[in-house]
């Protein structure tokens, strides 16, 4: 995943690209560069590293000329991430700059192609194609040019191209990674994501797929890769600028930890009838077809995958439908049996993650139904999917999921519950009661915070530890492996999420001295064989550690206890994950890391 930027417009164009990159740096940040275009030459400042690298090569001075302008910052997939590969790249003559997001599948020919034609290289990215391409074309307009490009290039991309010779005009185009315009007034922006025009405009349009879009600082223009035109459909965004900010957090990640009671009161809203039952109308499926469902697959990846385990908990256990869960890069690889009965649910905060894309288009065409959970409104999955069930998290910049995994998970409760109603598998009196619990989930996730100071006390005599281990037992287990995943991505040290009852068959082995073994114990019905296991491990010379509900008596096994309120099993998912966030943040904030962009990591990952 990359971020891409591009202004036309009367402002000094380095002034509008550069905060727009460092609003999308979360996409990737291992090189970053722009172009401006001056109508008589195009100047390309790029580096390896980050945005603050990038300032450093800036005279503003001598670009302050500039008519319009494009900007990259940099997540590798082709080529190493230094300077020569970084973004935009040009043609030989220097008359075309590209900046490019996602993978031109066969760049391979085209280079050949285009090096067989006399053009030379510089760079060893399958972006660079397109400047030699557009190049090569001669004397076309930019937007046919960018067409003709698009109808060559196969994969997953989305462009922003200018031209030296038409110096008031930005070419965009899109297939498969987001692109959006920015509409202002006498001047236009075009980015990845919205941050990065948002302190300029609220006004924008989405570029869907296999479109091209024409800039002018007065006009945005729509074709299809035909040219034929289509009307821009204009939104306003209603989020703040200030909610992609930190707010005075010291990082995105802990700002997000602390807006995880706002998410979730949110991702609930209007979806509990006041008799208590779970109201998803806006998935607008007809209940016969719900009905007529008899397998349930659930495809994410990462954390997205954790709250899909909890989801299969939740699924079999109100709605008696049987759930298989699959990490999404392995779904179509092996197989799977679905047809017009089945429900595959995709889940994926940003809806751009091209596993999951490919797992629900897979099942779309087995005929399945397919129902998209996103964070990100209009995001790929959304528009791929049948029906969409937004979480309601609002921006997430840090890398690491927090608040739109406990927004998932409150999501999927729902839909468990939902499906569960409308199969008539449960009594409305159960659902009422499971609500009326959720509903109090806000107030003890934020109680969960106010321990915060405490978690981060205790995870002092842990700086340097090396190896984790993070237990649990049904329900647990997910909130287990997302407390080992926070702590592998963000503090770097080895944290292994486990069945806390599989230890026995080998992982014991790795149980000494100095391991800080993570045992969560909130699901009622398994809690006392999870303490039986961290005995286990205690015996070997872990150190213990348990998440355990308020009132708990959990015996002498652990050598600290981290309380959670009590609520129902699955429910506690919510609740007891919050802890084990705060823990990798503060170990890994102690150990001097960049939480929010930790290393070899992207936000989003849009490519196989
Ligand atoms: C979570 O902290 C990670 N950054 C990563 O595992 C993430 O959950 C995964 O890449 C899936 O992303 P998605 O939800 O946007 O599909």
């Amino acid at each position: 995943m990359c971020g891409i930027v591009g202004y036309v417009g009367p402002r000094p164009v380095i002034d509008v690209l550069v905060p727009g990159l460092a609003h999308l740096e979360y996409r990737g940040y291992d090189s970053a560069g722009i172009a401006l275009n001056h109508g008589n030459s195009l100047s390309v400042l790029k580096r390896a590293g980050r945005i603050a690298d990038l300032r450093l090569l800036i005279d503003q001075e001598s670009l302050d000329d500039a008519i319009s302008g494009i900007g990259h910052t940099r997540w590798a997939t082709h080529g190493a991430p230094n300077s020569g590969n970084a973004h935009p790249h040009v043609d030989c003559d220097r008359g075309v700059a590209v900046v490019h997001n996602g993978i031109i599948e066969n760049w391979a020919v085209l280079k050949e192609k285009l090096i067989g034609a006399g053009h030379e290289f510089e760079s060893d990215t399958d972006s660079e194609v397109v400047a030699h391409m557009i190049e090569d074309m001669g004397d076309v307009p930019l937007a046919e040019a960018v067409r003709r490009v698009m109808n060559q290039a196969e994969g997953a991309l989305a462009l922003a191209v200018m031209r030296r010779s038409e110096p008031d005009v930005l070419v965009g185009a899109r297939r498969g990674s987001p692109l959006v315009v920015g509409r202002g007034d006498g001047e236009n922006f075009l980015a990845s994501d919205i941050p990065a025009f948002l302190e300029h405009t609220r006004e924008m349009v989405v570029v869907d797929d296999d479109r091209v879009v024409e800039l002018r600082a007065d006009s945005v223009s729509l074709t299809d890769l035909e040219g034929n035109a289509i009307e821009p459909v204009q939104h306003k965004v209603d989020w703040n600028f200030e909610a992609a900010e930190r707010d005075g957090y010291p990082t995105f990640m802990l700002k997000e930890i602390y807006e995880q009671p706002h998410a979730i009161a949110d991702t609930l809203a209007g979806r509990v009838s006041p008799t208590g039952q779970v109201v998803l109308d806006e998935l607008e499926i007809d209940g016969r077809m719900l009905r007529a469902i008899d397998k349930v697959f659930v495809v994410a990846c990462g954390t997205s995958y954790h709250a899909a385990m909890m989801a299969k908990y939740a699924i079999e256990r109100w709605a008696r439908l049987p759930v298989e869960i699959d990490i999404a890069s392995e779904f179509r690889y092996r197989d799977p049996v679905l047809d017009s009965r089945s429900l595959v649910i995709g889940i994926s905060q940003s809806g751009e993650t091209i596993d999951t894309l490919a797992a629900v288009r897979y099942a779309r065409a087995q005929g399945s139904l397919v129902i998209g959970v996103s964070n990100v409104v209009e995001s790929a999955l959304a528009r791929e999917a049948d029906a969409v069930l937004y979480t309601r998290a609002g921006p997430e910049i840090g890398v690491a999921a927090t608040k739109t995994f406990t927004t998932q998970l409150v999501a999927m409760q729902l839909l468990g519950l939902y499906l569960a109603q409308v199969r008539g598998a449960v009594d409305p009196g159960a659902v009422e009661v499971l609500v009326t619990e959720m509903l109090r989930l806000p107030d003890q996730v934020e109680s969960v915070l106010s321990t915060s100071d405490a978690i981060e006390k205790l995870s002092r005599d842990w700086t340097d530890t090396r190896d984790y281990f993070f237990l649990g037992r049904s329900g647990d287990f997910p909130v287990a492996m997302e407390g080992a995943l926070k702590l592998k991505e963000i503090a770097y040290v080895r944290a292994e999420g486990y069945a806390a009852g599989e230890m026995k068959h080998g992982p014991i082995a790795l149980i000494e001295e100095g391991v800080v073994v993570v045992g969560v114990v909130t699901d009622s019905h398994v809690r006392t064989k999870t303490l039986s296991n961290m005995e286990e491990m205690k015996a070997r010379g872990g150190t213990i550690v348990l998440v355990a509900e308020e009132g708990d008596d959990v015996g002498n096994v652990a050598d600290h206890v981290i309380r959670v309120p009590a609520g129902p099993d699955l429910l506690c998912t919510v609740t007891a994950v919050v802890p084990l966030q705060l823990l990798a943040y503060h170990i890994a904030t102690a150990r001097g890391m960049d939480v929010d962009k930790p290393r070899n990591l992207a936000k989003t990952v849009t490519v196989e």
